[in-house]
C-alpha cells in the first residue's frame, strides 16, 4: 500500500470524463489508477473504455469492471507510471511493458505520467530499458556499449532464463545517461537494428507527482 502512488493516481482521475477512451498503463502506480477508475465509473455512472498496455493491465481492468477495446487509433487520455521523472523525459520499462505503453501513450491526445515523489529525486537512477528481438540481443548489447550504455539481459524471477515480454521479445537494462536532447536520443536508440522500442519517453502532457499528503504537477 503506497499512499503516494495512490495520490498520484487520484490526480490523474480528475481528468476523466464520461465517454472517454482511456489508455491504461502498467505497473503498481497505474494499478491504483485502474482500481480507482473502476470505482469512479460505478459511483458516478459514467462510461469509459480502456485500451490496455500489457496482459497485466488487462487483468486489472477486467477486475475493476472497465471494458477494454483494442487500439484502433483514438485514445483520449493515457495514464501511465514511470521509473524516473525528469523535466524533459521519463524513463519507463521497469515492468517490461514499454513497447505497448509507448504505442498507447503516444497515440493518446493527452498522456499523463503518474509517479511517487522518489521518482522525481535527481539522485534516483534507473537503467534505460530496451526491448529487443531475441535474435539480435548480443549485437544490440554491443551497440549500446558504443553509446556508453552497459547493457544486461534481464532474467526472470520465477522463471529460468531471460524475461520474455508480452510481444515475445527480450529486455535489456542499460546503465548510463540520456545524452543531449531526450527526443533525439530516444529516436537514435530505435535506429539500432534489433531494437523494438526503448524506455525513454520524451512526449507527455503532464506529470503528476504523488506524496503522502496529496499530489502536485511536476
Ligand atoms: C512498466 C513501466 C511502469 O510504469 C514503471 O516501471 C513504473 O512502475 P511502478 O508504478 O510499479 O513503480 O514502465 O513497463
Amino acid at each position: 500500500m503506497s499512499a503516494a502512488k495512490e495520490n498520484a493516481a487520484k490526480g490523474a482521475l480528475e481528468f476523466i470524463e464520461d465517454g472517454m477512451i482511456v489508455g491504461l498503463g502498467s505497473g503498481t502506480t497505474t494499478a491504483y489508477f485502474i482500481d480507482l477508475l473502476g470505482k469512479k465509473m460505478k459511483e458516478e455512472r459514467i462510461s469509459v473504455v480502456g485500451v490496455v498496455t500489457s496482459f497485466d493491465s488487462e487483468i486489472l481492468a477486467k477486475k475493476a469492471g472497465i471494458p477494454v477495446m483494442p487500439l484502433e487509433g483514438k485514445v483520449d487520455l493515457a495514464v501511465d507510471g514511470a521509473d524516473i521523472v525528469r523535466k524533459d523525459y521519463v524513463l519507463k520499462g521497469g515492468g517490461g511493458a514499454l513497447t505497448r505503453e509507448k504505442i498507447v501513450d503516444y497515440a493518446a491526445e493527452r498522456f499523463i505520467v503518474i509517479a511517487d515523489e522518489p521518482k522525481a529525486d535527481p539522485g534516483t537512477t534507473y537503467p534505460i530499458v530496451v526491448e529487443v528481438i531475441p535474435f539480435s540481443y548480443q549485437y544490440v548489447m554491443k551497440e549500446m556499449g558504443k553509446l556508453g550504455l552497459e547493457a544486461e539481459l534481464r532474467v526472470g524471477g520465477k522463471k529460468l532464463g531471460p524475461v520474455v515480454t508480452d510481444n515475445s521479445n527480450f529486455i535489456l537494462d542499460c546503465v548510463g545517461e540520456v545524452r543531449g536532447n531526450a527526443g533525439e536520443f530516444e529516436k537514435s536508440l530505435n535506429s539500432i537494428p534489433g531494437v523494438v522500442e526503448n524506455g525513454v519517453f520524451s512526449k507527455f502532457w503532464k506529470i503528476i507527482i504523488g506524496t503522502g499528503e496529496g499530489h502536485y504537477e511536476f
